[in-house]
């Protein structure tokens, strides 16, 4: 498997979208030390400092159809999810669509950016952000209410390298079983690293906001919710609050 790995990159996610135009094999992975312009999901920045965290891309070529795409990004929150669960110990919860928490504090985030024309995928770039070694300094003020790192969480420091290695390591045989099998193994598992499931939350739409109980994901991925009336609901992009 190609690695492009870089000191500093402005966002890993421009360089592998480069190499994604350049033909870049399918599997081809970015990863950068340190970020100058790390991307979010909904336009915002990432914070990415030097050596204290992953900060990486992985270049897809799937044989799935545009509208499913959402399901790669489940499928690696699940990933995330279970390296931390069965390898460093630490048991997260995935907070919808794919924010990582660990007591109820983001550690890491995801985000999956398409090429598609007609039809067809031309490739897709799933971004990765996880906070490893931070110390409370390491973390801006303003984010410290809402972010930790795996030190912060748990008092131990980390190899970035190891980490990475598993995460390349459960991703494939993952991907592959999603690819075979479909999203079934990917929703159950998610669904039991749901935060909040069965449970109320908030949401807000640009007409309304609203308390409904978070009742799982569909079959594609949406957020399935059930309305005081009993009614279940599918939301594809909602803002969520707890
Ligand atoms: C989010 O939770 O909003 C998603 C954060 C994704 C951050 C990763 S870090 C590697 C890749 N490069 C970026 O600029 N963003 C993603």
């Amino acid at each position: 498997k190609k690695i492009v790995h870089k000191t500093s990159a402005t966002s890993t996610q421009h360089v592998a979208h480069q190499l994604a135009r350049e033909n870049a094999p399918h599997g081809t992975i970015v990863i950068a030390d340190e970020q100058t312009e790390g991307k979010g999901r909904m336009n915002r920045s990432w914070y990415s400092s030097k050596n204290k965290g992953i900060w990486m891309s992985i270049i897809l070529r799937p044989e799935i159809l545009p509208y499913l795409a959402p399901q790669l990004t489940l499928l690696t929150a699940t990933v995330l999810a279970d390296v931390f669960d069965k390898k460093l110990g630490i048991t997260p919860q995935i907070k919808w669509p794919n924010d990582l928490l660990i007591n109820q504090k983001k550690t890491a985030g995801i985000l999956t950016e398409m090429q598609a024309e007609q039809d067809q995928i031309q490739y897709v770039v799933i971004g990765i952000g996880i906070n490893v070694n931070h110390t409370i300094r390491d973390i801006p003020e303003e984010l410290s209410e809402k972010a930790t790192s795996l030190y912060l969480s748990s008092n131990h420091e980390r190899s970035i390298t190891d980490i990475i290695q598993q995460l390349l390591q459960s991703f494939e045989p993952a991907y592959d079983n999603y690819l075979t099998n479909g999203f079934s193994d990917v929703k159950a598992k998610w669904e039991s690293y749901g935060f909040k499931i069965g449970q109320p939350i908030h949401i807000s739409t640009i007409k309304k906001s609203w308390t409904a109980k978070f009742s799982g994901i569909a079959n594609d991925g949406a957020l399935l919710i059930e309305n005081k009336d009993g009614q279940i609901e599918k939301m594809y992009s909602a803002e969520i609050d707890w």
